[in-house]
């Protein structure tokens, strides 16, 4: 097994491009690449591969895939072989089998043991070395902080865990990182003369540690590998201490340090976390604004926070709902949380709280940062850079604020902006369910998709390779209409990110095509879904019961290209009409319940609501009227 988070870093890396060109000469047409089939027996050019999708597709044979499975195709490898065959074209080194994360719970359970023992062995070291006492004292904390966030202390020596351990051999020291072994197998700790903090889990458990050298000295901290039970972009630091606290101010407060987590609940603000040293990813996001509907950011006043808080912004604008709120909090350049709280006391850093800038206004801030709004093309340049962020604000009242801002400071009406986001311009002409809209190919008529290329609408809303073909005759229907699911995962299989506003409750069970997309829809909600290619993405479910489909899904896709402007209104019409058909599925049901033996009055309500309801749906207008 070598791990999914290693498969997709590696297809992050290579070019499929690059990779296929080692073996094929290629040549370049439009936005893709061709070359005849390697596959089947051709004289003209139908294997085409792509570069933004990092996808290969024979529009002759049909054979499509990622930079791996061209590789086991062409040469003949084993999965793992062509894994590693392109890891070391560049550089990168497949993990060890042996420190595969697979969910083993027994291993889990017992590595979690390891570390707890770990754990209070440092603590007992502490309360023997004056001179971390010292250390901590001296940063200002208390006995009773240290305790709550059980801080300890890794002493002096290479084998100090020895005293702790007495099978100091155990794979399981090696496996959660606490040790670390030399080209002569001989082990050593990994932690020597640092201040411990553990990191928890939600649960409670050590899963982790960062340690700091006491005064200067290079790693400042020094933090556990990823192991089995450890992975940093999933983590908080002190978010069991800070639980409590979070529920009753109803905010929680994410810092960059462990430190700050632990000064400033010296001075009792207690509701802070830290990522572990790496930007907030979404996962992140997830957990925070599970716990809470109010999370603060809140980053150094220097360059590196000014860029740590850009990268927060951008993995939560899917996340973003109108009941949540979220802000960021930048400190004055010579402080971070811990002293600016220990200078100016808890007071001021509330207040300087409840004075961070919400996301609009920073998202705002950002985009016309380096532009002069003086002149037309610094106007035409906000609005245009501001398009692939603003368009990914999940919460549709905010996104609709923040395009008012836009359009006000850039000197634009709202309609103007709407529609160079591609957003709205099907509500301009309000249309109904029953009336053609304006995308062909539609779930109506699917039929033809077939041989336009992808059925996302070829009023030139899309590029594609047999796009000139605008002069076929239409065929007649020739499968079965395009389902709204098919739609849908059809344009989430191409655009991942649209799979975080996906209305989970109205997808189907009982489809191939609705569990796809429920499968896609959990994994991007924990920040899981490959977003870098079509390539990636069937790797990430190669061997899932999901494989087949998202493969007919791809290849459906292989010549066609969404054009950015056509996304949103075809996903909200689609959304629309899954609402729609849940609807008239409910309405079908309670009418043959009362052709059999009548409804009860309750029943009766239902279906009047229900039919209101599809009323309301039908008579609204089409497309991102949200
Ligand atoms: P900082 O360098 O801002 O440290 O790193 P700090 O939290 O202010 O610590 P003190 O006050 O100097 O003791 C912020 C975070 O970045 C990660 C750690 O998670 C740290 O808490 N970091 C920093 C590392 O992982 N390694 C390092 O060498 C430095
Ligand atoms: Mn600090």
């Amino acid at each position: 097994m070598i791990p999914q988070s290693f498969i997709q870093d590696l297809l992050a890396r290579v070019d499929i491009v690059e990779v296929v060109e080692r073996y094929l000469p290629l040549k370049k047409g439009g936005a893709n690449y061709f070359a005849c089939c390697p596959f089947h027996g051709e004289k003209s050019a139908s294997f085409s591969v792509s570069p933004t999708k990092q996808f290969y597709h024979c529009f002759g044979c049909g054979v499509h895939g990622s930079a791996i499975s061209f590789l086991m195709e062409y040469s003949g490898l084993g999965f793992i072989d062509a894994v590693k065959e392109l890891a070391s074209s560049v550089g990168m080194e497949v993990p060890q089998d042996d420190f595969t994360p697979n969910h083993d719970r027994a291993r889990d359970q017992s590595l979690t043991e390891v570390m707890a023992q770990a754990a209070r062995f440092y603590k007992e070291q502490l309360k023997r070395s004056p001179i971390a006492i010292d250390y901590l004292k001296r940063r200002g904390l208390s006995g009773e902080i240290a305790a709550r966030y059980g801080i300890g202390f890794a002493p002096e020596g290479w084998q100090a865990l020895q005293a702790a351990f007495p099978d100091y051999t155990a794979a399981s020291l090696l496996e959660c990182g606490l040790v670390l072994e030399n080209e002569q197998g001989r082990r050593y700790d990994r932690f020597r003369d640092r201040i411990m903090f553990p990191i928890q889990d939600q649960r409670g458990n050590v899963i982790g540690f960062g340690g700091r050298v006491l005064g200067k000295g290079e790693p400042k901290y020094l933090n556990s590998p990823e192991t089995p039970i450890f992975e940093k972009g999933r983590e908080l630091y002190g978010l069991v201490q800070a639980r409590q606290a979070v529920r009753d101010q109803e905010c929680v407060l994410v810092v960059e340090g462990y430190m700050d987590v632990v000064g400033l609940a010296q001075f009792g603000v207690g509701n802070a976390v830290a990522t572990l040293g790496t930007a907030a990813t979404p996962h992140h996001i997830q957990k925070l604004l599970r716990l809470t509907d109010r999370v603060v950011f809140c980053f150094d006043g220097d360059a590196a926070g000014r860029r740590a808080a850009g990268r927060a912004l951008e993995v939560s604008l899917e996340h973003l709902a109108d009941n949540k709120t979220l802000s960021f909090l930048f400190l004055p350049e010579e402080h971070d949380p811990d002293s600016f709280v220990r200078a100016e006391g808890p007071d001021a850093f509330r207040s300087a709280m409840n004075r961070a800038l919400p996301l609009a206004e920073f998202l705002l801030a950002e985009l016309k940062k380096d532009i002069d709004l003086g002149t037309a093309e610094g106007c035409a340049r906000l609005v245009h850079e501001a398009k692939p962020l603003v368009t990914r604000i999940g919460a549709p009242l905010l996104r609709l604020q923040v395009i008012k801002m836009l359009a006000e400071t850039a000197g634009f009406t709202q309609a103007e902006v709407e529609q160079s986001f591609g957003l709205k311009n099907a509500s301009a002409q309000p249309r109904r369910f029953d009336e053609a809209p304006p995308f062909e190919g539609n779930f109506e008529r699917g039929g033809f998709d077939r041989d336009f290329g992808g059925g996302f609408g070829n009023n030139g809303n899309f590029r594609g390779k047999r796009r000139q073909g605008s002069g076929f005759p239409r065929m007649p229907p020739r499968q079965a209409p395009q389902t709204a699911v098919e739609t849908l995962l059809k344009l989430v299989v191409q655009h991942p990110l649209w799979a975080a506003r996906l209305p989970i409750d109205l997808l189907p069970h009982d489809t191939p095509e609705g569990r796809a997309l429920i499968a896609l829809t959990d994994a991007m909600s924990v920040g899981e879904l490959p977003t870098h290619g079509i390539g990636a993405l069937l790797e990430h479910y190669r061997e899932t019961p999901h494989a087949e489909i998202l493969a007919r899904m791809a290849g459906l896709l292989a010549d066609t290209t969404f054009e950015d402007a056509s996304i949103e209104p075809l996903f909200n019409d689609t959304v629309k009409k899954l609402e729609a058909d849940a609807v008239s599925r409910e309405i079908d049901a309670l009418n043959a319940r009362e052709r059999e033996n009548g409804l009860n009055p309750a029943e009766r309500r239902q279906l009047a609501e229900l039919l209101l309801h599809k009323q309301k749906l039908r008579t609204r207008p089409k497309a991102s009227d949200s």
